[in-house]
This record gives C-alpha cells, structure tokens and sequence, in this order.
C-alpha cells in the first residue's frame, strides 16, 4: 500500500467519515438495492467532482456583485466520458448531472467469471475522441484486465494516453499495479483502494458484484 500512495497517477477521495460512511453502507451485504442505488449515486457523484479537478484549467477572473474581483479559473478543452458497459453506465447520470450535454461513448467488455479474462464484444465512440480528454468509468478496478482493454481501444480511436482520467469507485492494488505500469501517463481516481483479490479475482474486502447489485441482478 505504501508504493501505492507514492504513485502520482493515483487519487483516492480523502478519508473523511463522510466517505467511510458512504462505503460502509455500499459495503454491507445486508444494504437493500435502493439504499445501494441512493448511495452509490452520491459517492459516484463525488469521484466524478474529484476526476473533473485534473482536467485542464486557465486562468480567469470575473468580477463578484460586490465590485471586486476574482481570481478565478475556467475549464479549457473538450471533454467526454466513456463507460465501461455494463457497471460503468452506473456513472453516467453523475457525469451527466456535472457536464450538462457531455458525449458518452460506450465500450462492453464482459469479464470471463472463472478466469477473470476481460473480452471486447463492442465500442461506440464520439467521432472527434481523439481531440478530447475521457473520463472512462468504471466503478471497479480488479485484476486490471477490463480497465486495460478499454484504455488499448481508446489509444486505438487516437486518445492520448495522458488525456485519460479513468474513474472508480473500489480498486485493488493489482489492478493499480498493472494499469500504472502499462500506462504510466494516465491517471486514476478512485474512492478508496482495498486489501487485494480473492482467488475468484473479487476485490477483498470489495463490495461484491457491482454491476449485479446496482442493476439487481443478482
Ligand atoms: C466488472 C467491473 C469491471 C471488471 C473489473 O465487470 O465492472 O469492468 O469486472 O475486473 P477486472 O479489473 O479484473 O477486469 P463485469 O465484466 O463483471 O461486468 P458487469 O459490468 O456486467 O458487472
Ligand atoms: N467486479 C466486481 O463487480 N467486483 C469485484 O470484486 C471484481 C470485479
Ligand atoms: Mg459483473
């Protein structure tokens, strides 16, 4: 863990008790699918907030009702999110609800459930991907393999690596450990980084199936 927090492409959401109680509602296997939903959203909507930060701003001041002014910054540059279907389109309507007419690309990649081999079936992106930063989402962050995939499909479309921001919720650091390696120039924002994974390639303490549970598929 302690290599892991040295990592500068890696931000987790601070440890404040709001955060850890968010988690521990999320965490619980005994939470219904509504709470899980309610809470799920709030926290999505914060590592969103959070990913936003470290897209580039300029400078620019504006004048307050009181006659002063501020010293302010403005977002520069075009931005669009890509969910890894099907949890990451869990995210969406928090990116929606920050970035108003966002574009929303979408890459299915479906995770093999005994050997936790990730498999492309599908991606649909925005034409001009290439001139955009990307918010990729995702909630969960396992092996790797998934996350991996994606990023290869979007440098494929033309996106810089270093314009990727890819978005979660819950990372092992396995999963940090490759994709960092793989791609040292993208960053990663996530709410908080677990213990490991389990021999099923489930993150330990995790949260379980994401996708299952928020979809209620279980
Ligand atoms: C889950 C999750 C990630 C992936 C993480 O998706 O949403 O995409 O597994 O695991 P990895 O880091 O080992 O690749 P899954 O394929 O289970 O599909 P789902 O979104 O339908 O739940
Ligand atoms: N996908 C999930 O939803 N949970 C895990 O722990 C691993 C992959
Ligand atoms: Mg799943």
């Amino acid at each position: 863990m302690d290599a892991l927090n040295d990592k500068k492409q890696l931000r987790t959401l601070g440890t404040t008790n709001q955060i850890r109680g968010l988690l521990t509602i999320l965490r619980n296997k005994e939470t219904s699918r509504a709470d899980f939903i309610f809470y799920s959203d709030r926290l999505l909507r914060l590592v969103i907030e959070e990913a936003l930060g470290y897209l580039p701003f300029a400078s620019q001041d504006v004048t307050t009702p009181t006659g002063s002014v501020y010293n302010g910054v403005e977002f520069t540059g075009k931005v669009c999110g890509v969910s890894i279907v099907r949890a990451g389109e869990s995210m969406e309507n928090a990116l929606r609800a920050s970035c108003r007419d966002i574009r929303i690309g979408k890459i299915l990649i479906q995770r093999d459930e005994d050997t936790g081999l990730p498999k492309l079936f599908y991606s649909k992106l925005p034409k001009d991907i290439s001139e955009r930063h990307v918010l990729l989402l995702d909630p969960m962050l396992a092996t790797g393999g998934s996350a991996c995939q994606a990023v290869e499909v979007l440098v494929e479309a033309g996106v810089k690596p270093d314009r990727i921001i890819f978005v979660n919720l819950i990372a092992a650091p396995e999963g940090i450990q490759v994709m960092t390696e793989r791609f040292p120039e993208i960053k990663i924002v996530t709410a908080e980084v677990d213990e490991k994974l389990n021999e099923k390639k489930y993150i330990i303490p995790g949260i379980g199936d994401f996708g299952d549970r928020y979809f209620g598929t279980l």
